[in-house]
């Protein structure tokens, strides 16, 4: 089995990153034949800064392989180092509706956010497309907000296929629905749209200051709580042991326990459970060097694929 998946580097990652994402790809790793890669010509979409995108997609590079991507599994590289991608991207164009494309959720989502229409981010999906579809992906795991676009693939490819002949593999979405979303500081879904994220590897400082500030109900301190329904309880126990867990669900049904004790706790374990990946992020880091031969030993093999792809389907079109 393969599977591909990216996320764009267009800002810090952050905890609801990690759990919903982060965390099952690379779970993933184990079941198959995965492709992992930093989807750099989609963040042009938002991102018009040359040294911050470049950083950005260094960043990346550096938390996943601190977060436990096994670049000896794992076929790891940016998109940009994989030309063949978006050479694929126009053959597959020509085979896909404009209706196709005008239907997508996340198009609007991002007009209305404000993000300036373009063609890139109108034919997003097509180079989705491309991504998935030069490998011969059999399984895409995605968040819900992505279901679509794999879909969108999935048309394409059939699409393609009816015409020219049977090129390129269907792939499917994989969407862990068991992760439940990570809430952010807000209560509301951690996004870095909202700034109510916490930093992967924020400093100790801010990520104390960032957790300090959870918004929780106006409960007195010796009155009971209800730990379903609190933001700093939902990311303990994302966290923190089961028998920790337990003991704090105790003291909020207790009454007497107040929500600064629990975050001052919550701080501490997320510190001490991301400081491992910390450590090994620190040791990267300091030899970009050597970050920079993985990324560009996976751009060579997933070169390879895409050009083996590519070739069938230029055939096919007539073009070889
Ligand atoms: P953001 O909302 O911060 O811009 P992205 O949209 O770039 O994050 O998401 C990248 C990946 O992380 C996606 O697969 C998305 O489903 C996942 N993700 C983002 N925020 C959360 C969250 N709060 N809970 C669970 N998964 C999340
Ligand atoms: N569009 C995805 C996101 O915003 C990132 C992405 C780009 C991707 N190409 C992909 C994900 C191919 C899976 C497969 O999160």
């Amino acid at each position: 089995m393969r599977i591909l998946s990216g996320i764009q580097p267009s800002g810090k990652l952050h905890i609801g990153n990690y759990f919903g994402m982060m965390q099952p790809a690379l779970e993933l790793q184990q079941q198959g034949e995965a492709f992992l890669f930093i989807a750099n010509y989609h963040a042009l979409t938002t991102v018009n800064n040359g040294d911050v995108l470049r950083q950005a997609a260094f960043d990346v590079a550096l938390d996943f392989l601190a977060c436990g991507l096994d670049p000896q599994k794992t076929v790891f590289f940016r998109q940009s180092d994989v030309p063949e991608i978006t050479e694929l991207t126009w053959l597959l164009s020509v085979v896909t509706p404009m209706g196709l494309l005008e239907r997508c959720h996340s198009y609007k989502d991002k007009l209305a956010k404000g993000i300036a229409s373009s063609h890139a981010l109108f034919s997003y999906p097509v180079l989705m497309a491309a991504d998935i579809l030069a490998v011969q992906s059999n399984v895409v795991p995605v968040g819900r907000d992505q279901k679509q676009h794999v879909e969108v693939t999935r048309d394409i490819a059939i699409k393609f296929n009816n015409q020219y002949g049977e090129i390129f593999t269907i792939p499917e979405p994989s969407i862990r629905d068991t992760v439940a979303v990570v809430p952010g500081i807000d209560g509301q879904k951690m996004s870095k749209s909202y700034n109510n994220h916490i930093e992967l590897f924020g400093s100790e400082k801010e990520t104390r200051a960032r957790i300090m500030r959870i918004v929780t109900d106006s409960t007195a301190l010796e009155e009971p709580k209800d730990p379903s329904e609190c933001s700093i309880m939902a990311l303990f126990r994302l966290v923190a042991p089961p028998d920790a867990v337990k003991e704090m669900e105790a003291s909020y049904r207790a009454g007497g326990y107040g929500y600064g004790t629990a975050k001052k706790a919550l701080f501490e374990m997320v510190w001490e459970y991301f400081m491992p990946f910390r450590q090994k992020r620190a040791e990267l880091a300091s030899d970009p060097a050597a970050v920079e031969e993985i990324l560009q030993r996976g751009a060579k093999r997933a070169r390879a694929e895409a050009a083996a792809t590519l070739e069938k389907a230029k055939r096919a079109m007539g073009l070889l």
